[in-house]
């Protein structure tokens, strides 16, 4: 094909072009205007021909690549002020959709509270292991060998020698008064710890019951440490936990570990202490075992009996977060259900 005829068809072509993005854009320029593109070539051909044809196709050949450089950049141009407009389209104003965050576990929101509520008078949280031996459990606590208190924590048994329980025996804690223990052998009074964690017993109530649940425990030991100090220290802590109206009432009690015990009952917020099916009548409802040390727990431990006092108490978690929000179902804290989560979001 004659130069001029050639010309003319690229000319048409190029005026034809069409992209849609970017890819399309260079494939059309490499097609043109690179080192083997149908333009490019015309001018390695247009150096060849005789210099008289020269003044006739230069001009025209120049032309020809400017316009294919033109719509190319005309392409480019186009493309880039769509996708800016695209980005103007996304209001960066906007508030973006919320990142769910889910919520805190009523236990956790339970025991942390109280945490707060008893770390505003001086207690400070003590941690220890779940897996324990039966010297920090039962033994140091004043639980004889064979004594029928064992009977109410029985639990599960890790590692158990042959015949009555031993101290060595390897067990899960029962309660977190095991946490107790590990201080008082291992720090001198005085001693105003928390102790929260996971306790297990054996206990088959149902069938789909759980065999742990969580405590919250404190010791106090000090000179001069009173019965009348753990009264007022649990009524504040009630009266903090569940509002200012609350009383409390002591009813005398057993455990091995405090003497003199008792149980800890708050008045009944659901009718104000009058008496409804919550409280089954009574105006009360119980939330914690508690009393003074027994001296041979601090004996046992080190802890002269004869120097220093102190007073322990002990509350299940459950119960108190049942108290708080009303849970019908205790099963419900341990299923992971996010129906029943979800309306802790916030708390
Ligand atoms: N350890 C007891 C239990 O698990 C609760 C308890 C009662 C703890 C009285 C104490 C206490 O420290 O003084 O049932």
């Amino acid at each position: 094909m004659a130069m001029q005829e050639r010309i003319q068809e690229l000319k048409a072509q190029v005026e034809a072009m069409k992209a849609n993005n970017l890819d399309e854009i260079e494939a059309l320029r490499i097609k043109y205007l690179s080192k083997k593109g149908e333009i490019t070539s015309l001018f390695n051909e247009f150096r060849e021909i005789p210099k008289e044809e020269k003044a006739l196709f230069g001009q025209p050949l120049n032309q020809l690549r400017q316009l294919a450089e033109a719509r190319i950049n005309e392409f480019k141009e186009q493309l880039s002020a769509l996708s800016a407009q695209a980005v103007v389209r996304e209001d960066l104003t906007r508030t973006p959709d919320p990142i769910r965050l889910g919520a805190r576990h009523p236990l956790s929101l339970v025991r942390e509270e109280i945490i707060d509520i008893f770390s505003r008078i001086g207690f400070t949280v003590a941690d220890g292991p779940e897996v324990e031996d039966d010297k920090h459990v039962f033994s140091l606590l004043n639980f004889a060998p064979e004594h029928p208190a064992r009977d109410m924590q029985d639990t599960f048994f890790i590692e158990k020698e042959e015949g009555i329980q031993k101290p060595t025996d390897i067990l899960l804690r029962t309660h977190t008064s095991s946490v107790q223990t590990r201080v008082m052998t291992t720090q001198k009074p005085p001693i105003r710890i928390l102790c929260p964690g996971r306790v297990y017993r054996n206990e088959a109530i149902s069938a789909r019951a759980h065999c742990f649940f969580h405590q919250v425990e404190g010791l106090y030991i000090d000179k001069n440490v009173s019965f009348a100090d753990l009264r007022q220290a649990l009524l504040y802590f009630a009266k903090e936990m569940f509002g200012p109206e609350t009383k409390i009432r002591l009813r005398p009690s057993y455990f091995p570990f405090t003497e003199p015990s008792a149980e800890m009952d708050i008045s009944c917020d659901l009718c104000g202490g009058k008496g409804c099916a919550f409280c089954k009548g009574t105006g009360w409802v119980e939330i914690l075992g508690c009393g003074m040390v027994d001296p041979n727990v601090l004996e046992a431990c080190g802890i002269d009996s004869k120097v220093y006092t102190g007073y322990a108490f002990g509350m299940g978690v459950e119960r108190i977060a049942n108290l708080k929000y009303r849970v019908k179902d205790l099963r419900l804290f341990s299923e992971n259900d996010v129906r029943f989560l979800n309306q802790f979001e916030g708390c």
